[in-house]
């Protein structure tokens, strides 16, 4: 068998991306309705069979993991997942995406346990704006978290930050000058219709072309050819190793060279973001438990239905469901 994730349109399946928990403390208000119901602990997969999974994909050839959620730190045993995916040999870069909220305390445990490299959602510098955004959140955390972080000395470090026309869009200079200051990598997101987050509508969208805009007022950049293994495209300062991320899923379509997949919190493998192809690996481990070889039957069939693109867009008959604290993005 071969020991590699191709999938039929030639493009090589290598980072996983995976919900570790649909629960946040935050409710920001592109991602989640103000009182969202949470999964049942049995929906939920185990610690074990995230392991399990981790490690099936390790051997199939996938050497990156990035741990997503909700958030990824409201569950107690996270680091206890990072120490176990950190000791796969194949997993040579193990990341996870958070809110900041909880990191200061667990940033020690969690670079400890082989964490490389974190992104941290940062979409405002004003206290009250944050907590209108998040709705529960507190800035000053967060903020701590990055210095805490910092201190660390983890790999590399990036802020995430989307831009909502006639909310935060008149800070995107202010939030590159944070990042300057601190050395710290940022992606600027276009907001994506997942899920019934409250207020969506095309009149706060912003595009990544307009962000850039607005950055290009005070600082040259120019298009970086590093290229990640991610949908963000990279550009670079003059005068700052910093690298400047634009997604955008609406005005540049990257599926052409999509290398990941996600597993959601209840243990459905999601082929592709804006599509709901689906299989469900959690029955698979729960019918035939520490069955390694099966499960990695079961993924080499699931990776041949990737789809060759996604499907959303404002205007689009299909909308996904599907909220983003069930698939981490
Ligand atoms: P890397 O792992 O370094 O590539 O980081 P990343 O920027 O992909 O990860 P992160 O979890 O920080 O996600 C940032 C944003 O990118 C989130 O809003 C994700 O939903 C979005 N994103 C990540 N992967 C994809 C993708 O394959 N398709 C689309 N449309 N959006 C994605
Ligand atoms: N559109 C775009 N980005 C989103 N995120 C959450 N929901 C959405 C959405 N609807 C971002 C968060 C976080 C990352 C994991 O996904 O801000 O940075
Ligand atoms: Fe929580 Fe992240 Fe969703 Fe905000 S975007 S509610 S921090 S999961």
């Amino acid at each position: 068998a071969q020991n590699a994730l191709i999938d039929k349109f030639g493009r090589k399946v290598e980072y996983l991306r995976m919900s570790v928990t649909d629960r946040c403390d935050f409710r920001c208000v592109y991602c989640m309705s103000e009182d969202p119901e949470f999964l049942r602990r049995e929906q939920v997969l185990t610690l074990e069979e995230m392991a399990c999974i981790g490690r099936a994909f390790s051997e199939l050839g996938v050497s990156k993991i990035r741990l997503t959620g909700g958030e990824p730190l409201v569950r107690t045993d996270c680091s206890e997942l990072v120490r176990q995916l950190g000791a796969l040999p194949g997993i040579t870069d193990l990341a996870m995406t958070t809110n900041g909220s909880r990191l200061s305390k667990l940033a020690p445990a969690l670079k400890e346990a082989g964490l490389k490299r974190l992104n941290i959602s940062l979409d405002t510098l004003d206290p009250e704006r944050f907590t209108a955004l998040t709705r529960t959140g507190k800035l000053e955390r967060v903020l701590k978290s990055i210095d805490t972080a910092r201190e660390q000395g983890f790999e590399r470090i990036k802020i995430n930050a989307v831009i909502l026309k006639g909310q935060n869009d008149h800070e995107v200079v202010d939030l590159v000058n944070f990042c300057r200051e601190r050395e710290l990598d940022i992606s600027f997101i276009e907001e994506m219709p997942l899920g019934h987050a409250a207020g969506r509508s095309e009149e706060r969208f912003c595009s990544s072309d307009e962000v850039r805009a607005l950055i290009e007022e005070h600082y040259p950049l120019t298009a970086s050819v590093a290229k990640t293994a991610g949908p963000s495209r990279y550009y670079q300062m003059t005068d700052s190793p910093i690298r400047i991320g634009f997604i955008s899923p609406h005005s540049h379509n990257f599926c052409h060279e999509c290398n990941r997949v996600r597993l959601t919190v209840e243990g459905r493998l999601l082929l592709c973001l804006g599509n709901e192809n689906s299989v469900d690996l959690k029955s698979v481990l729960r019918a035939n438990p520490g069955d390694i070889e099966h499960l990695k039957q079961v993924i080499r069939e699931a990776i041949m239905r990737k789809p060759e693109q996604h499907i959303f867009s404002h205007n689009a008959d299909v909308q996904i469901l599907r909220f983003m604290s069930h698939t981490g993005g």
